[in-house]
This record gives structure tokens, sequence and C-alpha cells, in this order.
């Protein structure tokens, strides 16, 4: 992070963060387009999951990560967190009108971009698919589909405790989503932390195309740095550190092993 340029400037760093290591699957779509910039994640897992909380309580938690953030050098923040996204982005933006804020939203517009879209699944917490901001996408994007929102009570924090291939973690797709089997044409995965078990949900849904935000993140983070002349001037392999909020033993190493698993 002390990333110097020749002209002695300090770099600064990307801060990311979720309500814990879901926030890792954009992460490795940040890295994967921005090889040379250094990443702070940041992985509220001492409050997982957001999504069955309050918006005073997610703004709070977003607003104090972000202030930490900046005061260690942060250039940049990525909410990668769709349900920290529609509550908190559109305030902590306008507190911070210099800092480049970018959040992660349902991707519907690739989903209904893809044929056919006539009937479109979108897996999301239940504060995601409550907010004006998913209704608002619905609208713009999801005219002529059938948009299937199924709040996916109790997921995030399933695959928050890892053990991804338990039979509880298939029994609980099965119950949230196992109903639309072979009759949906696309599924958008509205929440972080589903591309993970993106294998799991297949099994339960059939083969089916899967959108999420992630790579649309990460094009428009490099589009964002770039127009406000923040990109790193180094040409060297940059640095992912994680961090989290949860002081238990092993929790750092669960985010590296997510960030480096097979998917
Ligand atoms: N990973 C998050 C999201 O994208 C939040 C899940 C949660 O904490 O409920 O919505």
């Amino acid at each position: 992070m002390d990333k110097a340029c020749s002209d002695g400037h300090d770099d600064g760093f990307v801060g990311v963060f979720d309500s814990g290591l879901g926030g890792i699957s954009v992460l490795r779509c940040l890295t994967a387009e921005l090889p040379h910039e250094d990443f702070v994640f940041f992985g509220d897992s001492a409050h997982n999951p957001y999504g069955d909380k309050s918006n005073e309580q997610i703004l709070g938690y977003s607003r104090s990560i972000v202030e930490d953030m900046v005061a260690e050098g942060a250039k940049a923040i990525v909410i990668a967190c769709n349900t920290a996204t529609s509550v908190a982005a559109a305030t902590l933006r306008a507190e911070r009108p210099d800092l480049p804020i970018l959040g992660v939203e349902p991707a519907l517009k690739p989903a209904t971009e893809h044929d056919p879209h006539r009937r479109i699944l979108v897996m999301a917490t239940p504060v995601t698919l409550k907010l004006d901001k998913f209704h608002r996408l619905a609208e713009e994007y999801g005219s002529d589909s059938e948009v299937i929102a199924v709040p996916c009570v109790g997921l995030a924090h399933r695959i928050e405790q890892g053990e991804l291939e338990a039979p509880d973690l298939h029994e609980l797709l099965v119950d949230l989503v196992g109903q639309y089997r072979d009759k949906v044409d696309s599924v958008v995965l509205g929440c972080t932390h589903y591309p993970f078990v993106v294998r799991q949900i297949r099994e339960v849904l059939g083969d089916v195309p899967f959108f999420d935000g992630g790579e649309g993140t990460a094009r428009h983070l490099h589009e964002v740095l770039r127009e406000h002349g923040l990109l790193t001037c180094s040409m060297g392999e940059g640095s992912v550190t994680f961090r989290s909020s949860l002081n238990e033993p092993g929790v750092l190493d669960r985010y590296q092993r997510f960030f480096d698993m097979e998917l």
C-alpha cells in the first residue's frame, strides 16, 4: 500500500467491502481487470448478514468502514455488496463527493440482453429486493420479461460459514428455488455471496445461464480510475490485503480460500 511512483507520490489503494466474504467474488473480478492495483478487502463478518438488518444499521456499518478506509489512504471504494449498495451508496456519495464510490447491482441488464429472456429469476437478499433501486432496475430492463424475484433468506449467511458441499446447503437451495427448475431462462445472482455456490444452484435449477455484477463492476472501476487520473503508475503486481471485523481464528484464511477457489 505504500507503492510510491517515480515522482514520489503514493498511489493509494482501492478499498472493497462487504458484509462478509461474498464481496470476494467481486474482488476476484477487480484484481483480474486491474492487476497492478493494490486492494484492501474488508469483510464485516461480525455483522453478517446485512440482509436482515435495518437500513440505519447498514448505513452506519458502511459509513464507518468507508471512514476507516479513507483514513488509511483509499483512493476509491467499491461496495461489493448489493444490499449495502442499495441502502447506503447514494448517501455515502453525497457525503463524500470527491471520493469515487462504486456499488454493485443485480445484473438484470445483461440478463435481458441474453436470449431467451422471457422468465428471469433474481436471487437476492430481502433488503435488496424490497428497495426502490431494484424496482427501478426491474422497470427499466425487465419490461419484456417476467422478473421473478426470490428473497433468499438465510443463504448469504449459510455461505458465509463455508462448508459449501454440506447437504443442508443443498436442501436450503431446494427450498428457496427448487420450484423453478426448468421454468426460467436465466438466473441473476443479486448477492455477492451467491457466485460461490453457482454449481450447487445449477444442480437445483438445471443448466441455465447465470449473471452477476462482478465483471461489470470491474470494468466500471477501471473507467472511473482512468477518468479521475487514479490508475496506479506501477507495472508491478498489485497486492491484496484481507481484513475482517470478526476477530476469530481462521477468518482471514477462509477469505483467502474463497479468493483462490476454483468455481
Ligand atoms: N453479499 C451481500 C449482498 O451482495 C450481503 C449479504 C448479506 O449480508 O445479507 O447483498
